[in-house]
């Protein structure tokens, strides 16, 4: 089996499917590991380096037209218009790897299926323990909690911690972070570490003994809560009643800020708006909002994806595709993720694509050109 590994092709992405230390484990599987020219260059990593790890490196269009295997970072709708283009390049009944946005309706797909290729979507990974070490979205999700806090802490005009000095004594930032999932809790104890007052809120109750363990507060707030997890330990989409009033309870907080963290998310619906134009309105001048749900719509309303914007004094900081602002780290911990699942999937240096099995039934959702429809809607709450 050959295992490519192709330079990323979506805008802006700094991060490599998989990085030289892991080619070892893949080789011992049976495999060669091809890497398209300079595929690392953007995560730190030369092509020397895979090189010395027994990879071979070749051009774009051999990766394509040998690899049995194709590992990526971003693929399909997940990759872009770049995404659509490459597709038509993937080898008769080659498999594809990687995030893929498969809950977007995607020509990919189809693409992808006339080639009678096979797909496997990183984000459809499934919370058992076996799968732990392949969970790439909590590996970024990691990363992007804890680039949001040194966001925050940039672009606002005080200082996170206490400071004593002879000219007198600086008072600590508070911050609020929106959401506690695996981005939240790294947001929480980035700012904790550099010193600010912490308290978050989140509509899973069950969060309150973590953000405590990590020294901040948990909000309560009068919210009927009850129904809030889903399958996963994931949040369910509430009615638009339920967010109204969140937002009513929210506004105090809000203004008692002066950064806010919003990370709320729902999977595969869009996110939920948790802080309107107006309640920027209630906010200290100069505070400062980054909202890591922007590219799925936003917590924030006025939030754009990959900009910031200054309303009613307050900025509001949007930023995209985070993780890969710490490619070397993202890339790592991402091809850990990717080589973990290659392992549990190899069988005598081929690949086992078998849906009895809950990993390959979870992430495959294209088996040799026929879409599973019911594995990319599976994951969408109601
Ligand atoms: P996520 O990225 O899907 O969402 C972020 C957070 O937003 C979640 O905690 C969610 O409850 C919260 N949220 C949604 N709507 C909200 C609202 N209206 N107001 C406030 N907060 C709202 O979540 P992520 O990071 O995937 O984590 C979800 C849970 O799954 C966590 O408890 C996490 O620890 C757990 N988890 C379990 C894993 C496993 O079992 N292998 C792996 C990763 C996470």
């Amino acid at each position: 089996m050959t295992i490519g590994v192709r330079k990323e092709v979506a805008a802006g992405e700094k991060r490599v499917a998989i990085v030289p230390e892991h080619v070892p484990t893949l080789s011992k599987l049976g495999a060669g590991v091809l890497v398209e020219r300079g595929a690392g260059k953007a995560s730190g990593i030369p092509d020397q380096a895979y090189e010395q790890k027994g990879a071979q490196i070749g051009d774009r269009k051999s990766v394509f037209e040998r690899s049995d295997l194709i590992c990526a970072v971003r693929f399909a709708a997940a990759a872009g218009e770049a995404g659509t283009e490459e597709a038509g390049q993937v080898r008769e009944g080659a498999t594809v790897l990687g995030f893929l946005e498969p809950y977007a309706s995607h020509e990919t797909f189809s693409t992808l299926g006339r080639r009678g290729a096979s797909a496997l979507a990183m984000e459809k990974m499934p919370r058992i323990t076996r799968a732990q070490s392949m969970d790439a979205l909590s590996s970024m999700a990691n990363l992007a909690g804890y680039k949001a806090a040194l966001l925050a802490a940039d672009a606002l005009p005080k200082m996170f911690p206490m400071m004593m000095t002879a000219a007198g004594t600086i008072v600590q930032a508070r911050v609020f972070i929106v959401g506690v999932g695996v981005a939240g809790l790294q947001a929480i104890a980035t700012a904790k570490r550099l010193g600010a007052v912490v308290s978050a809120y989140d509509i899973r109750p069950a969060v309150k003994e973590q953000v405590e363990s990590l020294g901040a507060r948990f909000v309560e707030m009068e919210l009927e809560t009850e129904q809030a997890e889903g399958k996963g330990g994931y949040a369910r989409q509430m009615d638009e009643a339920f967010y109204r009033k969140q937002r009513e309870l929210m506004s105090t907080l809000l203004a008692e800020s002066d950064a806010v963290i919003t990370t709320a998310a729902v999977p595969g619906k869009p996110a939920p708006t948790l802080v309107t134009a107006e309640m920027l309105k209630g906010m200290k001048p100069g505070s400062v909002i980054v909202d890591l749900a922007a590219e799925r719509g936003g917590n924030c309303e006025v939030s754009q994806a990959g900009q910031t914007v200054v309303e009613h004094g307050v900025t509001v900081i949007g930023p995209e595709n985070v993780a890969s602002s710490l490619a070397h780290n993202a890339s790592h911990l991402y091809s850990r993720n990717v080589t973990s699942l290659v392992e549990a999937l190899a069988d005598e240096g081929t690949l086992s694509l078998d849906p009895e099995d809950e990993i390959v039934d979870a992430t495959l959702v294209l088996h040799r050109g026929t879409v599973r429809d019911e594995v990319i809607r599976s994951g969408e709450q109601s």
